[in-house]
């Protein structure tokens, strides 16, 4: 009796103990958390209670004295054009190879690169940015080019400007304007991918846009593309990636992503995809380049931007669940059948290439009891917590 009572004793100090430390680190991370948890609070109701964003369109809007013509577009603003350092006009139409000189571009596929990251460009041409194998491989005509800007750094900037040049010699697939290449920037490389895309590739039916960081599963996204066309309805009114929605601005000055309330008043971002990588279809690219010509692009967080845009233009993004936001892929044949695209990847994209597109792949989803394995690995790989950041659970029964 005397024993039981002093064994329950035992364990209520222990729990009180660990109630009071859990207290302690509650209180430490208080105003963290409390600001995190309130602001979302906050988002998720005015996503889904409140709003409708129709104050975009007017509190983003160019003012018309801003315009030269009655129609709006066709203008330069000052703001949204940059002079072209290196230019491909003929990229995408006619060519030297007989291949090339096909005008049914499938994909136009924009990878946003910076000067200095040549070693970069050189893995993603060799894997799955090259064209070759998308043609015969795939039967699929699509064009690789970079968007850059200017080297921000002064001193290094006509030695990485020479060896831009040299590369682009070699390669002709860059596409740079006279804009600084930083992080505050990337809007006006959005705007340059969309610009070029209307200037040069109208007649590409889709336009994909990703980091020089990522990975692209080219044969599983060229199927799932040509399987868009044959149902034709849907290869309009695209826009798929990995969807972010009713996402709080950050108020905390220190973060990357620090939006101030004179730039973002609101306490959510309209609907938008991670700018790791997304595609749009041909009509929508079209849109949300007029967008770009109509709205003010102060807004630096590039994928925010194009939020706003495709909300102006009634355009909105559509989840797949094999598209990343910011994870990488866990390394298993039973994940690279499905795959589209993957992030965080640099020294690694030639293995994962090699890896990802040999035929055994498809083979191992093949049958009954190999479809039941598979399944079995992508719960245990995706649902349990320990890899968090990659595909939703919800991919695992795709
Ligand atoms: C690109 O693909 C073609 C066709 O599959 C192949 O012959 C070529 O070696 C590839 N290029 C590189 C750099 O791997
Ligand atoms: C963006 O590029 C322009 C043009 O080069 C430059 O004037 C501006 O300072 C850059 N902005 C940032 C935030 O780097
Ligand atoms: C764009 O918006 C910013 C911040 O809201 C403002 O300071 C700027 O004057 C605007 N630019 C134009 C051209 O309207
Ligand atoms: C927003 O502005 C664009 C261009 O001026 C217009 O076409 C569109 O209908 C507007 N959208 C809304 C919701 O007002």
């Amino acid at each position: 009796m005397f024993m039981n009572f002093r064994r329950i004793r035992k364990c209520q100090c222990i729990q009180l103990l660990t109630t009071g430390l859990v207290l302690c680190m509650v209180m430490v991370c208080w105003e963290d958390l409390d600001h995190h948890v309130v602001s979302h609070m906050r988002s998720y109701t005015y996503r889904y209670l409140v709003n409708s964003y129709d104050f975009l369109n007017s509190s983003f809007a160019l003012s018309s004295k801003q315009h030269n013509r009655k129609d709006g577009y066709d203008v330069d603003v000052g703001l949204v054009s940059y002079p072209y350092l290196i230019n491909h006009p003929g990229k995408c139409g006619g060519g030297s190879r007989d291949w090339k000189s096909r005008d049914d571009v499938l994909l136009l596929l924009f990878v946003k690169s910076s000067p200095e990251n040549s070693e970069r460009r050189q893995a993603i041409r060799d894997t799955w940015g090259n064209e070759s194998f998308a043609w015969s491989e795939l039967g699929a005509s699509v064009r690789l080019v970079f968007a850059l800007g200017v080297h921000p750094d002064v001193g290094r900037r006509s030695r990485v400007q020479s060896a831009l040049l040299q590369e682009d010699k070699v390669y002709g697939d860059l596409i740079q304007q006279d804009f600084l290449d930083t992080f505050h920037n990337l809007t006006s490389k959005l705007i340059l991918q969309f610009q070029w895309g209307h200037e040069y590739c109208r007649q590409a039916r889709f336009l994909m846009s990703a980091d020089d960081d990522i990975f692209v599963h080219m044969p599983n996204l060229v199927k799932y593309l040509q399987q868009l066309l044959s149902r034709q309805s849907e290869a309009k009114d695209l826009w798929v990636g990995h969807v972010h929605r009713g996402a709080p601005p950050v108020r905390r000055k220190a973060s990357k992503y620090h939006v101030s309330y004179d730039l973002y008043p609101w306490s959510s971002y309209p609907d938008y995809t991670a700018g790791a990588g997304y595609v749009v279809s041909g009509d929508v690219a079209a849109k949300i380049y007029h967008a770009t010509r109509l709205l003010n692009s102060s807004m630096y967080i590039d994928d925010v931007f194009m939020g706003i845009c495709a909300k102006a233009m009634g355009v909105s993004p559509q989840e797949h669940v094999y598209f990343s936001g910011e994870g990488k892929t866990p390394y298993h044949p039973c994940i690279y059948n499905h795959m589209i695209t993957s992030h965080g990847h640099a020294s690694d994209v030639r293995s994962l290439w090699q890896e990802a597109t040999d035929p055994t792949v498809y083979g191992n989803s093949r049958g009954i009891m190999s479809n039941m394995y598979c399944a079995a690995v992508r719960v245990a790989l995706l649902c349990l917590p320990y890899y968090q950041n990659t595909y939703s659970c919800m991919a695992a029964f795709t």
